[in-house]
């Protein structure tokens, strides 16, 4: 049910991991089937220049956080918070209908944790 893009970033995930001492987390859970994606971030200069993932979900939800890491790493923060589940989907060259809520997890998770560094920095911590 899956095109050769997501498999091939669902058996191959980059970016898999914790950064250690991270600027920013964000941990979105799917209500729907209790899945849970944690990401992670350096930002330098207003841009991400690291970016990794833990996911305990199915296959969509590797493969789309894999590849948001992808597509987050280089981009300046505005940038990384115009990327949607659209784009992730696009990018894995399409979800089954059924497996699209899973991409939006990916966008979720960097966004919460653009907004954890966002805070972070309002308060200098
Ligand atoms: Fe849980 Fe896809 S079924 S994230």
């Amino acid at each position: 049910m899956y095109n050769e893009k997501v498999m091939e970033f669902f058996m191959n995930p980059k970016n898999i991991g914790e950064i250690e001492n991270p600027d920013g987390v964000g941990e979105v859970g799917n209500p729907r089937c209790g899945d849970i994606m944690r990401i992670t971030i350096k930002v330098e200069d207003d841009r991400l220049v690291d970016v990794k993932f833990k996911t305990f979900g199915c296959a969509a939800a590797i493969a789309t956080s894999s590849m948001i890491t992808e597509m987050a790493v280089g981009k300046t923060i505005k940038e990384a918070l115009a990327l949607t589940n659209r784009s992730v989907a696009d990018a894995l060259d399409g979800l089954p209908p059924i497996k699209m809520h899973c991409s939006n997890l990916a966008a979720d998770a960097l966004h919460a944790a653009i907004k954890d560094y966002q805070e972070k920095s309002r308060l200098g911590v």
